[in-house]
């Protein structure tokens, strides 16, 4: 496989970094993931105007314009020959440099991207899946996307300990989003979602389903919902790059209405359907 880094393209075995390295000393940096469907971005504008944004937030300077990184991105999928379904990951650190916590001066970031194969979770998506719900113990500024991922490992790893997919996260009972996805209502075919505030990542498959739900005249409310509203839910869905729109069918271990996906669900499921293919 063949990677993109600091500009350049290079075999992904000769990629090092010295052990001094901002990402890994401090979780000093930012990343993004975009899915690839038959070998093209999906959301592709959206995800790369996100990790401008997260750079800017904090205080990391690009060596590349957008334009520029588009096209290092196409020219990673046509190095690699990417044809199949799969995605990017990409990272981007303060750089390389001893040990403290002020910002070095007159360091490059570290960038690197490598893309890989991901086929559709297909039973998931038309079956649903089950998940937990967990406190939100993460930081302030859940809109950037961050390398610190500690609370979001710990909590996916007690759902996947207690059989299940996904761990919803809640600050004092108020739903925030998953440990990797943003997740939805759905009452009386009416779609609820905390709003796109600091306290949750703005996921571009969010912003896709609002559009989806818009042109569906289905009412899409930036209004949060608690853990109590869940067992009252008639849907319940999450969304992420990697597993698009999953619908939730049971919650810590009981079963959100009638067990299977709902009519809503299935709506913007086929909506995404048509916009990524
Ligand atoms: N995660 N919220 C969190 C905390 C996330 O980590 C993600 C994505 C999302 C959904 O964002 P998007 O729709 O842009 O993929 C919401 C990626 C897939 C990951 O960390 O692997």
């Amino acid at each position: 496989p063949i990677i993109m880094t600091q500009s350049k393209f290079i075999h992904q075995d000769h990629l090092s970094y010295p052990f001094e390295e901002r990402g890994l000393q401090f979780g000093d940096g930012i990343y993004e993931v975009i899915r690839i469907y038959n070998g093209k971005y999906y959301l592709f504008e959206e995800h790369i105007d996100r990790l401008f944004r997260s750079a800017a937030a904090i205080k990391i300077n690009l060596p590349f314009s957008k334009d520029d990184l588009s096209n290092l991105l196409l020219q990673l999928l046509d190095k690699n020959k990417m044809k199949t379904d799969g995605k990017v990951y990409m990272q981007v650190t303060r750089g390389s440099a001893p040990r403290d916590h002020v910002f070095p001066i007159d360091v490059l970031p570290n960038i690197y991207a490598y893309i890989e194969d991901l086929p559709r979770k297909l039973e998931n998506l038309e079956n649903g899946v089950n998940a937990i719900t967990e406190r939100d113990i993460r930081w302030e500024n859940c809109y950037i996307k961050s390398l610190n991922l500690l609370p979001n490992v710990l909590a996916k790893q007690t759902a996947k300990e207690n059989g299940c997919y996904e761990a919803i996260l809640h600050k004092d009972g108020l739903v925030t989003e998953c440990s990797s996805s943003n997740v939805y209502l759905v009452k009386n075919e009416e779609i609820y979602t905390h709003p796109a505030t600091n306290h949750i990542l703005h996921g571009c498959v969010r912003m896709a389903i609002e559009r989806f739900a818009h042109e569906l005249n289905i009412p899409f409310h930036e209004d949060g919902f608690t853990v109590e509203d869940i067992s009252l839910a008639d849907e319940l869905f999450l969304s992420s790059s990697t597993s698009e729109i999953m619908p939730i069918v049971k919650v810590d271990n009981t079963q959100i209405s009638t067990g299977k996906p709902g009519k809503v669900t299935k709506q913007l499921q086929a909506a995404y359907e048509k916009d990524a293919h």
